[in-house]
C-alpha cells in the first residue's frame, strides 16, 4: 500500500494517500513560516504513558529475543536476533512500546528508505495480548508522522489481505493510479 503525495517511483503494492493527520494535510505551510502543526494522534503519548506503555525510538533497551517472541506469537517465522539487529542498524525510523510492568516489547514497526524521498514499513506487530488497545494505530501514525517530517512523501508497506482495513483508515491506499507493486519471485527449476 501506498502514502499519496507525488509519485515518483512507483513503490509496492500499498501507498499511503494522506497523512495520518488530516489536519497536517489541510494545512500546507504557508509561505511565511514552513512549521508544522504538532500532529494530533489518536492517543497522546500522556495516555499511553499513564497506561505503561512507553514509547521508543531507538532500538536501545529493546531485547531481540523478545521482540522475536512478539513476530513468532503473531505468526512470523522466528528470526537469526543477529540478523535482526543487522536490520535494524539499517533501519531509518522505528517506533516501539514497552509495556513498563514486564520491560518487554509489545508493539513494534519500522521503516527503511534511502532518507529523503522513499521509505517502505516493516514488521508492524502488536502482541496478540495487547491488541485492540489502539497501539497498532498509535505505533503507525508516529512513524509516518516521523517520516513525513524527514520530508519523506512516498511511504509504502506490503499488506496481507486481512490486514488492508488496519492501513486504510492511516491513508494507505492499494494500486493508487493504477500502479502495482511487483516482488521477485525466484523460478524453480524443474528437475529432471
Ligand atoms: C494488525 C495489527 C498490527 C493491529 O494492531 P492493533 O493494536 O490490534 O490495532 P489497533 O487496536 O491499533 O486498531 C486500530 C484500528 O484498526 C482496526 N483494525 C485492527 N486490526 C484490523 C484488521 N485486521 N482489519 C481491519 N481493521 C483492523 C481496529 O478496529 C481499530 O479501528 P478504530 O480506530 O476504528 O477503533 C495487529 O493486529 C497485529 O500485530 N497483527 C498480526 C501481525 C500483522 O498482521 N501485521 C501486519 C502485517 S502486514
Amino acid at each position: 500500500m501506498l502514502l499519496g503525495g507525488p509519485i515518483s517511483t512507483p513503490p509496492p503494492s500499498l501507498r499511503l494517500r494522506a497523512t495520518s493527520n488530516p489536519q497536517n494535510a489541510a494545512a500546507q505551510p504557508s509561505q511565511a513560516s514552513f512549521q508544522r502543526q504538532p500532529p494530533i494522534y489518536s492517543i497522546t503519548d500522556e495516555d499511553l504513558q499513564s497506561k505503561g506503555f512507553l514509547l521508543r525510538r531507538t532500538p536501545e533497551g529493546l531485547n531481540l529475543d523478545h521482540l522475536n517472541s512478539v513476530f513468532v506469537a503473531v505468526g512470523f517465522p522466528r528470526r537469526d536476533t543477529g540478523k535482526i539487529e543487522v536490520a535494524l542498524r539499517h533501519t531509518d525510523a522505528m517506533l516501539w512500546v514497552e509495556y513498563e510492568k514486564t520491560r518487554r516489547p509489545v508493539a513494534f514497526a519500522r521503516a527503511t528508505g534511502d532518507g529523503v524521498f522513499n521509505a517502505i514499513i516493516w514488521d508492524v506487530v502488536v502482541d496478540p495480548t495487547f491488541q485492540s488497545l489502539g497501539l497498532g494505530k498509535a505505533v503507525m501514525e508516529r512513524l509516518i508522522e516521523d517520516l513525513r517530517r524527514k520530508g519523506i512523501c512516498n511511504i509504502a508497506l506490503y499488506s496481507e489481505p486481512r490486514v488492508l482495513g488496519f492501513y486504510r483508515p492511516l491513508g494507505f491506499v492499494s494500486d493508487p493510479d493504477g500502479i502495482r507493486g511487483m516482488v521477485f519471485v525466484r523460478k524453480q527449476r524443474n528437475k529432471k
